[in-house]
């Protein structure tokens, strides 16, 4: 494993020192606003530990501004009387600003998130980019039926905005969390409340900046960093607030659900993974470990999708885990600046603690290391790509999510007898089957309890594929059209004739 230094200079690229000079603020009804209570908060810079900026902490005083905001744009406001297809512009406006400031987008989120800035031009902005375009497009096709009915009547239903919308997101994608949470809801026509993360809020500042400029009404897009704790558990609760929609840990999942009860909001949940990847021997199998790396080491493992779970037909087991465990060993490690870097470091040093406590407690059990396996250097939230072997079912590392670079493998015997294995767990966000044996896919597929099976590649997504969970991995879907169905309420319209 290669390790780069990190950045020693405290001179960032250009735009990011002229962006976090000053401070971040709230941005509420159109306009950045210091906090009610004047405090703020420090975010680090994860590939040195270093302070990266300063913002504006939000708390339960500012969210009730920013829902009442939010109230006044949805109710009285010009969004309200906006046909849809000037919303449409307003969002494809949106995309174009962010693909012109794709650049500053990469860096910021490199910066914040730690995540290689190669990666953040090719994945992370495009694709916040091409999800706001594809709901864009929605905005002028959300249809009512008309539905005959017995007698004279005229029968038809309307699919209106659902209406205030907070919108929770996590630190491992800030931007394109934030786009596939705003995307719908402003297609369909809400008005929102956004809480970063407060590991990550500085992407979703910067686009609300954006939304300003391209003309969005003010109170329209709101967006409150701040912690979960506070802002977080303020928005989830709060009366004014129609829907939630939260993409985070199962544990604070079922707190949002808890929160949403009082004013029986509806509620979205994208929670956690701890998804199968099941390598077949009739696999291509260099196409299969090179696509197993990808699912487990892509964004430093922090994916909700993680192939953490890997399963391999016993006669290839040696062959994929080595395979496995020789990428990882040659995958640089370095800042996120770094144009070598492949890994960059965790988001922050309490992942750093949580994903390394799981690598000594896995190894405790009895696990064994093939590659990887500790921290690198002492500055930095840096962790080796990690192939753990001899792995048990019962062990902590085989049921919890670790969102880390961190894959356990399994062999197996009986391929009739691996989807039990596999969907033995609480979870039920991803899975990937490795197969040339068509039959053998297509079975795998329907019997894997998983919102997503990937065959023969893995973390591919797209903006018209419905995302989410089964079992404790969520409520509802993001993307696609049904992200829409998530924020409209159906109306059902009698006339007598
Ligand atoms: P978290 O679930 O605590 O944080 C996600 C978001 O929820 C953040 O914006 C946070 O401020 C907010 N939040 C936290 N507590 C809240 C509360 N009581 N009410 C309302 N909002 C609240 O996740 P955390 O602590 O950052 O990471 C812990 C673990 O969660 C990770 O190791 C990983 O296993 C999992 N996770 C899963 C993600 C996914 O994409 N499914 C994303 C982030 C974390
Ligand atoms: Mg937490």
């Amino acid at each position: 494993m290669a390790l780069l230094e990190p950045p020693i200079s405290p001179e960032l690229p250009a735009f990011a020192n002229a962006y976090l000079k000053h401070d971040k603020k709230l941005f509420i009804n159109g306009a950045f606003v210091d906090s009610k209570s004047g405090k703020t908060f420090k975010v680090f810079n994860p590939a040195t530990g270093d302070v990266l900026a300063q913002v504006a902490e939000g708390d339960r005083a500012d969210i009730d501004a920013a829902v009442a905001a939010a109230r006044r744009a949805f109710e009285s406001g010009p969004w309200r009387s906006m046909s849809p297809s000037q919303r449409s512009r307003l969002i494809y406006k949106l995309a174009d600003k962010l693909e012109e400031r794709l650049e500053d987008f990469a860096l910021l989120e490199s910066l914040d998130n730690g995540k290689p800035l190669t990666i953040a031009r090719v994945a992370d902005v495009p694709m916040s980019v091409d999800n706001l375009r594809y709901m864009a497009g929605w905005a002028t096709k959300i249809l009512g039926d008309s539905i005959p009915v017995p007698g004279e009547f005229h029968a038809y239903t309307r699919r209106e905005p659902i209406g205030v919308a907070g919108q929770i997101i996590p630190w491992n994608f800030p931007l394109l969390m934030a786009a596939w949470k705003i995307g719908p809801a402003l297609a369909a026509g809400c008005t929102i409340v956004l809480k970063p993360a407060e590991q990550t809020p500085l992407t979703a500042l910067l686009l609300a900046e954006l939304a300003a400029e391209v003309g969005f009404p003010e109170g329209v897009i709101n967006v409150v960093p701040g912690y979960g704790e506070t802002a977080g558990a303020a928005l989830a609760s709060h009366p004014g607030v129609d829907k939630i929609a939260f993409t985070g840990s199962t544990e604070v999942g079922k707190l949002i659900v808890r929160a949403a009860a009082d004013n029986l909001k509806k509620v979205t949940l994208e929670l956690g993974g701890k998804s199968p990847n099941i390598i077949f021997a009739d696999a291509n199998i260099d196409e299969a470990i090179a696509g197993a790396a990808f699912g487990i080491f892509f964004n430093m493992g922090q994916c909700c999708t993680a192939g953490s779970r890997l399963f391999l037909e016993r006669s290839v087991f040696d062959r994929v885990t080595k395979g496995i465990a020789e990428v990882a060993k040659t995958m640089p490690v370095g800042s996120g600046l770094d144009q070598q870097t492949q890994i960059g470091p965790l988001v922050s040093d309490e992942q750093l603690e949580r994903v390394t406590g799981y690598i000594a407690s896995g190894i405790n059990e009895g696990a064994r290391t093939l590659s990887g396996g500790t921290r690198v250097g002492t500055r930095g939230y840096f962790v080796e790509p990690t192939v753990l072997v001899d792995v048990k079912p019962g062990m902590k590392i085989m049921r919890e999510e670790i969102f880390g670079p961190v894959v356990a493998a399994t062999p197996f015997d009986d391929p009739n007898d691996i989807l039990g294995p596999a969907n033995d767990t609480v979870y039920g966000l991803a899975a990937g089957v490795w197969t040339k044996d068509v039959s053998k896919a297509h079975k795998m597929a329907a019997g894997l309890r998983a919102g997503t099976v990937w065959v023969n590649c893995y973390n591919v997504f797209d903006p018209a594929l419905p995302f989410g969970g089964f079992k404790q991995s969520g409520w509802g879907r993001e993307m696609s059209h049904n992200a829409l169905d998530c924020y409209t309420e159906t109306k059902s319209v009698i006339v007598k004739l």
